[in-house]
């Protein structure tokens, strides 16, 4: 089949590597030419493991081909995807104005039939104004399908999640795009969920949303156990063995973070809002979610008292591992508190740093953790990348003007800690 994706971020540029491999040919459009020249090369612009290699291959084959034009590539293909980025406006609602304004520009080069199915999340009711859109400019005997198709990757394992995701969901207006969109998801072996358009986007709303809830809620029962004494990751271990439950999406730290979670649960309060139901449940699980953050410097109050010209070194800057990505990290909001204080903040990521100090300034960053103790008051982990997790802590005590840890990722078991002489505090235990 030949298929089009518009826009390279994440899930655009993911899924467009993963359908090129399968041997269909792909065109991706962007509208940054340097960016576009880049990846033409085999440069990508994140860092994703694997990405790089199968995109390479691909380009390589000619089966992915990127692009600023919409000629001829619209007009070839089968299926087009809208995966631009839809950000949070001021009202917590996401912005549409580019998925809105690339649906113009795909309508004006539709040729015959072609199936435009978004995998940008947006929220149900947008599928009417972008169908209005294809309809008003497409030329006379063109015709077009639209669709859902939302995307569940996660960054740092987006090739696997999509070679091997829990479900497809397929939200078609009509019988025969359904039919394109499943033949072109046949060599993923996965359950399909086939429905309509709106059911397809609230399902990716109602996903993210609770697999965040599950998050505050692991984040509450952590700062409950931390007044009653029990250990969280015990309790959360317990609970989750119960199937109903689930063990994933349990481990409790400095609130969930990155492009999707903080955004989606806030256009799905929004979106509940528009449709005169107060989300109240999920309203908390905001809160909960900011105050895991300002948590995280309650303690290193509670550990130094005033924070003012105290030395604090962070562990991990990205919003979770494997990943450069700094979108809504908790260590921006963590670090502003902490400077906000008084604090001197110095910083290690292994891949996020470059990213990092376009949006955190007045931070030390240094080539590694051990640099990163040298002279500190606190050590804080925000972001549990591996190479944390197996440390010299004789090394970095010694470096450090007190041995203080707190351990936002609970990547460290509490006892060791104490006996190797730190200070330590844990989320949960
Ligand atoms: C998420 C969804 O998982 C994915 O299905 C969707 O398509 C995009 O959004 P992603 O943002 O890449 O993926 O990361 P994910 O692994 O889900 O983590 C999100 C945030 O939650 C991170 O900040 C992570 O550190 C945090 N998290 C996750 C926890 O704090 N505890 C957990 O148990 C799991």
């Amino acid at each position: 089949m030949i298929i089009t994706f518009i826009g390279h971020g994440y899930v655009g540029l993911v899924t467009a590597a993963v359908f090129a491999d399968f041997g269909n040919t792909v065109y991706v459009i962007g509208h940054t030419k340097e960016k576009i020249e880049n990846l033409k090369r085999g440069i990508i612009p994140i860092y994703e493991p694997g990405l790089e290699e199968i995109v390479r291959k691909n380009v390589k084959a000619k089966r992915l081909i990127f692009t600023l034009d919409y000629k001829p590539s619209i007009s070839e293909s089968d299926i087009i995807f809208i995966a631009v980025g839809t950000p949070t406006t001021k009202t917590g609602d996401a912005d549409l104005s580019t998925v809105l304004e690339v649906a113009e520009k795909i309508g004006q080069n539709l040729e015959g039939y072609s199936v435009v199915a978004t995998k940008s999340t947006v929220p149900a009711g947008t599928n009417k104004r972008v169908k209005r859109i294809l309809e008003e400019s497409k030329p006379k005997g063109a015709e077009v399908d639209y669709a859902s198709v939302p995307e569940f990757l996660r960054e740092g394992s987006a090739i696997s999640d999509t070679t091997n995701p829990d479900r497809i969901v397929i939200g078609a207006e009509s019988k025969r795009a359904q039919e394109l969109l499943v033949k072109l998801h046949e060599p993923i072996k996965a359950p399909l969920v086939l429905t309509n358009f709106e059911t397809a986007e609230l399902i990716k709303y109602a996903a993210n949303a609770f697999l965040a809830l599950k998050i505050s809620y692991a984040n509450s029962i952590a700062k409950l156990s931390e007044s009653l004494g029990a250990d969280a990751l015990k309790v959360l271990e317990g609970i989750g063995m119960d199937k109903r439950i689930g063990n994933m999406f349990l481990s409790p730290g400095p609130g969930y973070g990155g492009s999707c979670f903080p955004k989606d649960v806030r256009a799905l309060i929004s979106i509940a809002k528009d449709n005169d139901y107060p989300f109240s449940l999920l309203e908390e699980v905001e809160n909960i979610n900011n105050q895991s953050r300002r948590d995280i410097v309650r303690k290193a109050r509670k550990i130094l008292g005033d924070l003012r010209g105290k030395k604090i070194g962070i562990l991990g800057l990205a919003f979770k591992a494997n990943t450069d990505d700094m979108r809504d990290a908790p260590a921006i909001d963590i670090i502003n508190l902490l400077q906000n204080d008084g604090a001197k903040v110095s910083a290690f990521d292994p891949k996020a740093m470059d990213i990092a100090s376009k949006v955190l300034k007045n931070v030390d960053y240094k080539k590694d953790a051990y640099e990163v103790s040298d002279g500190a008051d606190l050590l804080i982990v925000l972001t549990e990348w591996n190479e944390f997790r197996e440390l010299n802590f004789l090394n970095i005590k010694d470096r450090m003007e007190k041995p203080n840890i707190i351990d936002g990722r609970n990547l460290y078991e509490p006892e060791e800690m104490k006996a190797k002489g730190f200070n330590y505090m844990g989320i949960g235990r």
